[in-house]
């Protein structure tokens, strides 16, 4: 069975997709991390994010091994357990910067489809029912409003929503989501047949018991 889940930055699919994976008995998978797993590299080799040949390059020369856990994931770059480092604000940065790239996409993908082969999933991300697993047994798109995505990011780092600090992540999420949107290859878009969850006014058990409604009625 696999279940997608995409979406903007903010929108919560990380909390939602843990929750729903584990109340179903199946693996979570964060596509993300794997995207800033290559940021993370390239800010440890001090290689421009954006410089697609320099990106290829490093790529060539490291390993990811992603291992979902009931408690969330471990992820080996190069065999050192890196998850903890994967949410620094300059990952982040980097993360929609090298995920324009066709070699690393390409490479993230087959990754994807490897772990879909696998388990059972609930997999997030921006490409995952347009583009990793069209055929999914079931999708879903889910967004939220700019102002109430960027105080859920601020929340998540424990930063107090001011005027200030909400405008400059607003800034940071609109220009992370105008990258992912705009991209060539598999940009993030609402997948086919996709149910759209705007939880902009939802708790989080009322979505994941939308979820859960939609997966248990068929
Ligand atoms: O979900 P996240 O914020 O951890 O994702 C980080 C970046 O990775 C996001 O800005 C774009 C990229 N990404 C992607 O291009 N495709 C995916 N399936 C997941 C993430």
């Amino acid at each position: 069975m696999i279940i997608t889940i995409d979406g903007p930055a903010g929108a919560g699919k990380t909390t939602i997709a843990k929750l729903v994976a584990k109340r179903l008995g199946a693996h979570h998978i964060d596509s993300g991390a794997m995207y800033r797993a290559v940021a993370l590299a390239a800010l440890d080799k001090s290689v421009d994010p954006s410089d697609s040949r320099k990106v290829a390059e490093l790529l060539s020369k490291i390993e990811i091994i992603y291992i979902p856990l009931p408690s969330g994931f471990e992820l080996f770059l190069n065999g050192e357990e890196v998850s903890k480092r994967l949410r620094l604000a300059e990952v982040t940065a980097g993360s929609s910067a090298v995920a324009v790239h066709p070699r690393v996409r390409k490479h993230m993908v087959s990754i994807q489809r490897e772990l879909g082969r696998k388990y059972d999933l609930v997999m997030e991300g921006r490409d995952i029912g347009s583009f990793v697993f069209p055929d999914a047994d079931f999708k879903f798109y889910l967004d939220a409003g700019i102002e109430e995505r960027a105080r859920r990011r601020l929340m998540q780092y424990n930063i107090k929503p001011t005027t200030k600090s909400l405008a400059s992540t607003i800034d940071d999420i609109q220009e992370r989501d105008r990258r992912d949107s705009s991209r060539q290859i598999a940009p993030l878009v609402i997948p086919r047949g996709a149910r759209i969850i705007d939880s902009t006014d939802l708790s989080i058990e009322e979505v994941v018991e939308e979820i859960l409604k939609a997966v248990k009625g068929r």
